[in-house]
């Protein structure tokens, strides 16, 4: 039994913080956009014996990509292996506390599989596109499917949000307005399909890192989210540029100078504007047109000091985890 899964990056257009929680975590008010940046993910229960290392098997084609417990997916796994153990013992209960009947659930005993899970990155790593909490959205996505859909979709939000904030976006996807941790979700009409161009740097920067070092007193530019929200609603780019802002650019743009030369390049090749995504170090600008998008990756990958970075177009599109295993 398999399936397979590709999950999209996402940007975010706006990130405002607006308070910190006891234990460290950031309440944050933040815009975010799916890109079609895609990782695939595969997961397969097969028979196999339990073995020394678990019953959870990664397998990466990046071979320096860590496939123990660091990874993402491998904890997206644990978390949905202790929620089903739970409801084996206690029974199947939906949001409403109802009892679930669910024959292919009732005749899977996951206890006997190995949960083996194949993963091809194209979202770059420890880039503020949440590839991680990307690939974790996709393993909860397919061991649900593989296992007769006993859990609805906020809880499955729930065991992913102890994998990483970003992952209950990651199983929703669109362009959606996410506050508290990352949790709590509205949903916002569509942002259009607008093209992206993306550039990542080839150094990676650590979340925590720049979290520690935000001092919720001085954030510097914030973002009017209100403002950016009405912007999303009458489709209106350089409206949403004038209300928008990320203040985690207060820590990373000075500790990385170039990530200012890349977002001014952007601006300067007609981009209706430019930001930093998530903690950094990847900036997208949002372009007009497809043309000038193009172009504009064409210009900015022959500037010798960008030449081993990851440019991209992109565009922006509406979905989260998307089933492919019929087009495969
Ligand atoms: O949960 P995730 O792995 O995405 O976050 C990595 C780290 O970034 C957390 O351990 C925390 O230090 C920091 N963080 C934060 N507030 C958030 C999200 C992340 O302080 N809302």
């Amino acid at each position: 039994m398999k399936c397979t899964i590709k999950v999209p990056a996402k940007i975010n257009l706006s990130l405002d913080v607006v308070g910190k929680r006891e234990d460290g975590y950031h309440l944050l008010e933040t815009v975010m956009q799916s890109i079609d940046l895609y990782d695939i993910i595969k997961v397969s229960l097969i028979d196999l014996p339990y073995s020394k290392s678990g019953n959870i098997q990664i397998i990466a084609d990046n071979p320096t990509f860590p496939c123990d417990s660091r990874n993402t997916c491998h904890r997206a796994a644990e978390q949905f292996i202790k929620a089903w153990q739970s409801a084996k013992k206690e029974g199947l209960i939906d949001e409403n506390n109802q009892s679930v009947t669910n024959e292919k659930y009732n005749s899977i005993s996951l206890e006997t599989k190995t949960i083996l899970i194949h993963i091809t990155k194209n979202i770059p790593q420890a880039a503020g596109l949440a590839g991680g909490s990307a690939d974790a959205a996709a393993v909860l996505t397919a061991l649900n499917h593989l296992c007769g859909l006993p859990f609805t979709d906020g809880s499955l939000a729930r065991f992913g949000s102890k994998v990483g904030a970003d992952v209950p976006f990651c199983l929703t996807g669109g362009t959606v307005l996410c506050k508290g941790i990352g949790e709590i979700l509205e949903p916002l009409p569509p942002l259009k399909c607008v093209p992206v161009v993306l550039v990542k740097p080839n150094f990676g920067v650590s979340t925590p890192w720049v979290f520690e070092r935000l001092n919720i007193n001085q954030l510097g530019k914030r973002p009017n989210t209100p403002g950016v929200v009405d912007a999303i609603l009458e489709q209106n780019i350089t409206e949403l540029f004038d209300k928008t802002a990320n203040v985690l650019e207060s820590i990373t743009l000075p500790a990385f100078p170039v990530l200012s030369r890349i977002k001014d390049t952007l601006l300067e090749l007609g981009a209706v504007g430019a930001l930093m995504s998530g903690s950094g170090p990847s900036v997208f600008g949002i372009f007009q047109t497809d043309e000038q998008a193009v172009a504009a990756v064409a210009k900015i990958k022959k500037i010798s000091e960008f030449n081993s970075y990851t440019i991209l177009k992109t565009d922006t599109v509406q979905n989260g985890p998307i089933r492919i295993d019929d087009v495969i």
